[in-house]
């Protein structure tokens, strides 16, 4: 069955593994979807390299180029429609975004994050979980709201916290579900499948 491609947009501010995870699935015929463009809010962001390598087309839009945030969100917004992009993907992208901006893609708006949500929101999330000595964690993808990390949740993984981690091999061992799961709810997103019923997101057969 030909599933037509779903233009996505992705959103980075630095390492980028999240990004690339995502293109390699496309790459290997795994998500009906399509890169036009990453975006980066950071001129010197290791995405930025990754992604031009890649041969996918990448723009900087940073915040300091605006008078306010207002303005950079305006322009944030222009360049993703002009591209076509109807999903906008955020991954490891460290600005809040507006109400004003999220209702130019009401629900096309998602994020990853690498706790089981709503524990350990913000920054830092990996160490926050082990020093708080949970025996389970994991990673989040969720539709994004003006919260930090406060959208409907569609889909998690969970990840063991060992006798043996150090914050570091914890963050190594959620980053491997979070390459795993965000591509795989793109796809779901990409075929329809996804259905919001206030705060609960539903997965179609
Ligand atoms: C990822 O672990 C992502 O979950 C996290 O930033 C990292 C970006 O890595 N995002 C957040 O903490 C959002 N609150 P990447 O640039 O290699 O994809």
């Amino acid at each position: 069955m030909a599933t037509e491609l779903l233009p996505i947009g992705i959103l980075v501010s630095g390492r980028g593994s999240n990004m690339l995870a995502i293109a390699d699935a496309i790459a290997a015929g795994q998500v009906p979807a399509c890169i036009k463009v990453v975006i980066s809010d950071r001129p010197g962001a290791p995405a930025l390299a990754a992604a031009r390598q890649r041969g996918i087309e990448v723009m900087t839009l940073s915040r300091k180029q605006y008078p306010s945030r207002a303005a950079f969100e305006t322009a944030l917004a222009a360049a993703l429609k002009d591209k076509g992009v109807e999903l906008v993907v955020l991954a490891g992208f460290m600005r809040l975004l507006s109400q004003t901006f999220l209702d130019q893609f009401p629900q096309r708006v998602i994020n990853i994050h690498p706790a089981l949500l709503p524990a350990f929101p913000g920054l830092d999330a990996q160490r926050q979980a082990w020093e708080y000595g949970v025996k389970f964690s994991g990673c989040s993808v969720h539709f994004v709201d003006e919260g930090v990390d406060t959208g409907p949740i569609i889909a998690q993984a969970v990840v063991p916290v060992l006798d043996t981690d150090i914050p570091e091999t914890l963050a190594e061992r959620i980053l491997a579900e979070e390459h795993r799961l965000y591509p795989q709810v793109i796809k779901w997103l990409a075929e329809g499948r996804v259905e919001v019923r206030g705060r609960r997101v539903f997965i179609r057969a």
